[in-house]
């Protein structure tokens, strides 16, 4: 492995989460900011199919790209597209209905999709709806949001996605490998890099970007 497969990252969370939700989805704004200056330049659209509490589209507006992105919890909505300069690109679906939207072709696209378990049967991808429950219904959708995604790449453009291998007690998931394989249709993977994150919380100490174009 090459050097600059590892990259060192402090960990640091910058803005303070809104007051119905911690801090625990999001990502450090430094990660965004190394990804957004080695693979955009300024004027760029910069899409986030899961944006979360919005620290991708904050960073993007930060260095002058344009930021589109995703979220489905109407309140996680609110609270990002009220921060955003460019807030009426910032849409409230599930990210399965982007076509809905007449999105442009972007020139980047920067996704942490909700985590799951393989043993468990809360399906995030769908708030938790039973009638969606369990991993590969995960899976399924997960590729099928992606295949979505890929309509709004051109071929230049890349993918990349923040994802961690799940260790819970014995149960190990291998998130990386399954999301992957689930990708394989309509990506090609390019590379993968291992963040480590400076002053890592103990049971944190890296994570992994994976990296792809579309085929
Ligand atoms: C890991 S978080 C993203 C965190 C973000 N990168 C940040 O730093 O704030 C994943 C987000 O995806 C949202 N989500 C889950 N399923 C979704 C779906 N089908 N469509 C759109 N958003 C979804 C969740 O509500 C959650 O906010």
């Amino acid at each position: 492995m090459t050097a600059e497969k590892f990259i060192q990252i402090p960990w640091k969370l910058e803005r303070d989460p809104p007051f119905f939700e911690g801090n625990d989805i999001k990502s450090p704004e430094e990660m965004f900011r190394y990804i957004l200056k080695n693979h955009s330049k300024k004027g760029d659209k910069i899409f986030d199919p899961f944006a979360g509490l919005g620290t991708s589209l904050f960073i993007t507006e930060e260095m002058g790209r344009v930021p589109f992105g995703i979220e489905f919890e109407p309140q996680k909505y609110e609270w990002v597209a009220g921060q955003l300069k460019n807030w009426t690109q910032m849409i409230c679906d599930d990210a399965a209905k982007m076509d809905k939207y007449n999105l442009p072709k972007m020139d980047l696209v920067i996704a942490c999709p909700p985590y799951m378990e393989r043993h468990t049967k809360w399906n995030p991808l769908y708030g938790g709806d039973p009638k969606y429950a369990g991993y590969e219904k995960y899976l399924k959708h997960m590729g099928f949001i992606f295949g979505k995604v890929s309509t709004l790449m051109k071929k230049t453009t890349p993918l990349i996605i923040q994802l961690d291998n799940i260790q819970n007690g014995k149960k190990f998931t291998p998130l990386i490998h399954d999301v992957i394989n689930i990708l394989n249709k309509n990506f090609i993977q390019t590379n993968e890099k291992i963040v480590q994150w400076n002053n890592p919380k103990p049971d944190y100490p890296f994570t992994t970007l994976l990296y792809f174009k579309k085929r």
